[in-house]
């Protein structure tokens, strides 16, 4: 989604603020411009398309000036041109604006803005802002209130940044619903909305929360509040390495996170396991045993690959820990009249602890008495500061648009706290021992099954020419078959559907003929011999059947067109094997129909807008 960058210093900006907007790619955008306080003037360059084309515009000509903003734009209000991409300025040219987010309230507040002589340019809601702040910016009204004015007028979300040629040397930036930070250095400060564009500036930040504005010069920076009343702000500092924000000699940022997972697995699991006690303790919870016993009932609610990880979670929350469990897409969720209360614990999951619904789900939970605990990667986003407690994945930073590591420990993280609380309701000690020794198990079992992905890319040739493909699981690998249909689709394009195995037969069972590749995922597990009879099903109408099972397997050997062996582990943590050849698959497949892996088309990273 939307990217942000701004620099105030003694270094030329025009450079940095580019160079450190690439570092924000990977959210996805269609769109780019920059904005230079250059000796008394805007200068506004801006282009659709990529930060390469803004580059080759700008032709090395960079402008000079040591205060910069910097944007990608994913479009929701007017198409992706020129135009319409950000920074926006006011009738006189002497603000800009950029803005990450959605003024819901714009089409009235332009109508009044042109009916009082206003200008505009473009279709978007954003240039609303850049005219409100013009009419609030009198002569002795400095930026940061005419920006505060101008917000109070608005509805919706917003991470803005704000330039004006009258006071050269300050960014004024706010947030409202879309994640902004302060970089701090040695007399030059940062704004950005992910903290990957600063790190290789600094590693101190400070995460605005909503309503706050940051006021930055080269001589300090300050928060306050819209009311202008200063805030003391916690400093942060972000652990990254810059190494893991980069592809480190991989073609893609997705192979090289697929390849990652045995390491974040194993981060994922890092103090967390009591062999002994055959539990794991999870320090960040801040619930006590007595209060994890008060809940009679959970709710998941995440978007997209979190809400497949989700389902996992309820299967083994329901079956280890006895406790009822419902999944939501947080989507729903936040506009329906969720039953929730003081009983019932919310449990938001999502990689990038920024995702717009998943954040307005857990809040209303959180209206309406629920606890609300997120299983999040980004350590500092706004999910995992506004729950009561987490569970942090420790994937590392997840670059590639298409979820992969961030997948598999979340259902790590949601095999941890299965433990937990079924070692308090309902399993004993033995049992939970078994448990632990699976989770130590998983990283190098993922090793294992990554060894195999030359296996994996032979496939390629089964799904040449093909639009369709079914993906087909039961139990723990139902939600499985989903993320396998999911990466495929969002990356090449290829129409692919996940359905429970038996439900098949209830409508898609006529899309099968012998063109139709059908992706089983049938490891040995409790319902594997009603999933043998789903293949045969398969098979009987001359389907091309490719399936995951685990090593060993001669049954299904004997059926499937072609087989991928994983490690046998327990039922609940199939998943984590059983996706990385369904991950790897979708790469390959990708990048042998010469698709842009890494920034599919029009999907973003992180959903900052409903
Ligand atoms: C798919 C994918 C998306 C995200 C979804 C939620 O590969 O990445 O479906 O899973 O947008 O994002 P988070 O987990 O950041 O809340």
């Amino acid at each position: 989604m939307c990217g942000i960058v701004g620099y105030v210093g003694r270094r030329e900006a025009a450079a940095l603020v580019l160079e450190a907007l690439k570092r924000l790619e990977y959210r996805g955008y269609d769109s780019a411009g920059l904005a230079v306080n250059s000796g008394g003037r805007l200068l506004v360059e801006k282009t659709a398309g990529k930060i390469s084309a803004l580059e080759t515009r700008l032709d090395g000509r960079l402008p000079k000036g040591h205060v910069a903003l910097a944007h990608t734009r994913w479009a929701t209000h007017g198409v992706p041109n020129e135009i319409n991409a950000h920074p926006h300025t006011d009738c006189g040219g002497t603000i800009a604006v950029v803005h990450n987010g959605i003024i819901e309230n714009w089409a009235p507040l332009r109508a009044a803005l042109v009916k009082r002589g206003h200008k505009f340019r473009s279709e978007t809601d954003t240039e609303v802002l850049a005219h409100l702040i013009e009419e609030a910016y009198g002569p002795a009204v400095p930026l940061e209130t005419a920006v505060a004015w101008a917000l109070k007028r608005v509805e919706g979300t917003y991470g803005i940044s704000v330039l004006s040629t009258r006071e050269p040397e300050k960014i004024v930036a706010a947030r409202h619903g879309s994640p902004l930070l302060v970089g701090l250095g040695d007399g030059e400060y940062f704004i950005a909305s992910d903290a990957s564009a600063v790190l290789q500036h600094t590693r101190s930040v400070v995460y605005l929360d909503d309503d706050e504005i940051a006021v930055l010069s080269p001589d300090g920076y300050r928060v306050t509040d819209l009311e202008t009343g200063r805030i003391e702000k916690p400093v942060s500092r972000v652990d990254w390495d810059l190494s893991s924000v980069e592809k480190g000699g991989f073609r893609h940022f997705m192979l090289k996170e697929i390849m990652e997972q045995p390491e974040s697995i194993r981060n994922a699991l890092r103090g967390r396991l009591l062999e002994d006690e055959g539990n794991a303790k999870l320090g960040g919870l801040n619930l006590t045993d007595e209060e994890l016993l008060s809940f009679n009932r959970v709710v998941l609610t995440a978007c997209g690959t979190s809400w497949h990880s989700a389902l996992i979670g309820e299967y083994m929350l329901e079956e280890l820990a006895r406790i009822p469990t419902e999944v939501e897409y947080a989507s729903e969720f936040r506009y329906r009249n969720p039953i929730v209360d003081e009983h019932t614990l919310v449990i938001g999951i999502s990689q990038s602890g920024e995702t717009a619904d998943t954040l307005s789900a857990l809040r209303e939970a959180k209206r309406r008495g629920a606890r609300t605990i997120g299983i999040v990667n980004v350590v500092g986003s706004t999910i995992a500061r506004e729950v009561d407690g987490g569970i942090y994945i420790h994937a590392g930073p997840e670059i590639g648009v298409a979820s992969t590591k961030a997948f598999s420990c979340q259902v790590v993280a949601l095999g941890l706290l299965t433990l937990h609380l079924g070692r308090l309701r309902s399993l004993s000690v033995l049992q939970g021992r078994e448990v632990v020794r699976a989770l130590n198990r998983l990283p190098e079992q993922a090793l294992d099954v990554l060894a195999r992905a030359s296996e994996v890319e032979k496939l390629v040739s089964v799904f040449e020419g093909t639009s369709n493909a079914l993906y087909l699981g039961r139990g723990y690998n139902f939600p499985v078959a989903l993320e396998g249909a999911l990466k495929l689709k969002e990356i090449s394009y290829i129409h692919a559907e996940g359905y429970p195995a038996a439900e098949m037969k209830h409508g898609p069972i006529a899309l099968i003929d012998d063109s139709m590749p059908v992706v089983f995922i049938a490891p040995r597990d409790a319902v594997y011999q009603k999933i043998v009879s789903n293949i045969q099903e398969v098979k009987a109408r001359r389907g091309r059947v490719i399936a995951v099972v685990t090593e060993g397997d001669d049954q299904i050997a004997g059926l499937a067109d072609h087989l991928i062996t994983i490690p046998e582990t327990i039922d609940p943590f199939t998943p984590v094997l059983s996706v990385i050849p369904l991950q790897l698959l979708a790469y390959y497949i990708a990048v042998h129909r010469g698709k842009n892996v890494d920034q599919p088309r029009n999907l973003a990273k992180s959903v900052t807008v409903e």
